[in-house]
């Protein structure tokens, strides 16, 4: 066997046993009895270490420098560099320091349910700051193996290549107009009227119009579920795919954008190239791509007259006929804007200011510019001027709302921006190419876009980076241009 081939079979069988940790997760989510949790933590470690001891196995360097000498196709070649690069990672992080991560995200990850109930920052910020510390030592680590700056190695985790400056490239001009362009908007749907729904929506009724959507977007419950959490997300590999909402009876449409935001990425998850299942190639490309796939369905897709006239009959069949389902009043309700404190509450106009905040306060903590003591204070400052809104004093609606810093995930956040940038360009693109897609979508007719999306986005995995899907899909690098232009013809051109 070559030195490749055997590569490709180690990679497989990581890749199969994270499958697994990956469902084990997904039922501890879902389905597990509060008292499972210690002997759930116990066996998910447990696999945890005997991945990471497949993926540090020090026969794996001279496998890879014995497959660089071999000759290989173009892909595989291409995957064998995303393998040295994986491998890259592996090594620079001690397994004493994995562990101690892994325990102060268990430890700030209690801390933080308990300080978000009792609005009590210093709480959380004693369990906050040696978790920050740690995720210091580990950038410093990471940037030093892959030679970048200890915030764009976190950032590279999740988006080869990238780099803070271009994110701030990126997001400077949506800093430029955004102010304008929300006030403009508030002011011109101060004259609109929206006619609320009327709830109790049970349950059940909810699931059925959930399952319904999904099934008019092309999701095959044949290889993959629809399930309840805590916090929405997705899990799986391509066959077996699981997305998870939550419920409130009291309105429709929090689960129902939730479940088509999962769907779109259950739809990229269960596309990517079959052929590289298992390889880095077939992994996603990236969060910011991830994020684009679900917001190309949540914000291009589903506020549009021709989804609401979709989705107005599955409604009025489930829980009768009311006025608010009036399919134009249906597109008003998915496209009101409000400034509000809460991130994952905002609507598509006003989140661009939430993902600012956070990507302008990251890299201060993790250089530790900014002591983790003094978050609360610059959060409530920066969001006045942002949005003005007043959140000092609480801090449930300020620094302790998101989950993410709890669980140790830094450099994660400018991929929500990105990543709805990205479908606003492609969603441009898609429209230039396919002109009657309006009238597909008013016909329930998706296949055409999920071909699109198909060729131009899933088939690739990760053989292409961010930006180089972008450039091919739309012949331009990304840029908030398409962003502002979507909000613009949205907001500002359609009569309301
Ligand atoms: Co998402």
């Amino acid at each position: 066997m070559s030195a490749y081939a055997e590569l490709k079979r180690r990679r497989a069988t990581i890749y199969n046993l994270e499958h697994l940790q990956g469902i084990a997760t997904w039922d501890r989510m879902v389905n597990m009895p509060s008292r499972g949790s210690e002997v759930r933590a116990a066996a998910q470690g447990e696999l945890e270490v005997l991945i990471q001891g497949l993926q540090t196995d020090p026969a794996i360097g001279d496998l890879l420098s014995a497959a660089g000498d071999e000759r290989l196709e173009a892909d595989d070649e291409a995957n064998l560099g995303l393998m040295v690069r994986e491998q890259k990672v592996a090594r620079a992080l001690p397994e004493a320091l994995v562990r101690r991560r892994s325990e102060l995200v268990g430890a700030a990850s209690q801390a933080w349910g308990k300080a978000k109930a009792e609005n009590d920052w210093p709480s959380f910020a004693e369990a906050f700051a040696p978790l920050v510390d740690c995720l210091r030592e580990r950038a410093d680590r990471l940037g030093e193996a892959m030679e970048l700056a200890p915030y764009d190695a976190l950032l590279d985790e999740h988006d080869r290549g990238l780099t803070l400056a271009a994110v701030q490239a990126l997001f400077d001009p949506v800093r430029a107009w955004l102010p304008d362009l929300i006030r403009t908007v508030v002011a011109r749907q101060a004259r609109e009227t929206v006619l609320q729904t009327q709830g109790p929506f049970p349950v059940e009724g909810q699931r059925r119009v959930g399952v319904a959507i999904m099934s008019l977007l092309g999701f095959d419950f044949d290889a993959g579920r629809l399930d309840v959490s805590a916090h929405p997300f997705m899990i799986g590999i391509p066959g077996d795919v699981r997305i998870t909402t939550r419920y409130r009876e009291s309105e429709c449409f929090q689960s129902l954008v939730g479940i088509v935001h999962e769907t779109g990425h259950a739809l990229y998850q269960s596309n990517l190239p079959p052929a590289w299942r298992g390889q880095p190639l077939g992994e996603p490309a990236s969060a910011a791509i991830h994020e684009s796939q679900s917001l190309t369905f949540e914000r291009q897709v589903a506020p549009s007259r021709a989804f609401a006239a979709q989705i107005a009959p599955i409604l009025r069949a489930e829980f009768g006929d009311q006025p608010a389902f009036d399919p134009d009043n249906l597109f008003r309700l998915m496209t009101r804007v409000r400034p509000g404190a809460i991130r994952v509450e905002a609507d598509e106009v006003t989140y661009p200011a939430h993902i600012l905040l956070r990507t302008e306060i990251e890299p201060m903590i993790l250089s530790g510019e900014l002591p983790v003591a003094d978050i609360p204070a610059w959060w409530g400052d920066r969001m006045q001027a942002l949005l003005d809104i007043d959140v000092r004093g609480d801090d449930t609606r300020g620094a302790l709302q998101d989950i993410q810093w709890s669980q140790g995930m830094f450099g994660y956040f400018p991929s929500y921006l990105q990543g709805a940038m990205i479908a606003a360009q492609l969603g441009a693109a898609f429209r230039q190419a396919h002109p009657d897609f309006p009238e597909q979508a008013a016909r329930g007719a998706f296949g055409g876009l999920k071909t699109w999306l198909g060729d131009n986005v899933w088939r690739h995995g990760s053989r292409l980076t961010t930006d180089e899907i972008v450039r091919r899909a739309t012949g331009r690098p990304l840029s908030a241009d398409a962003l502002k232009a979507h909000f613009e013809s949205r907001y500002l051109e359609v009569a309301p």
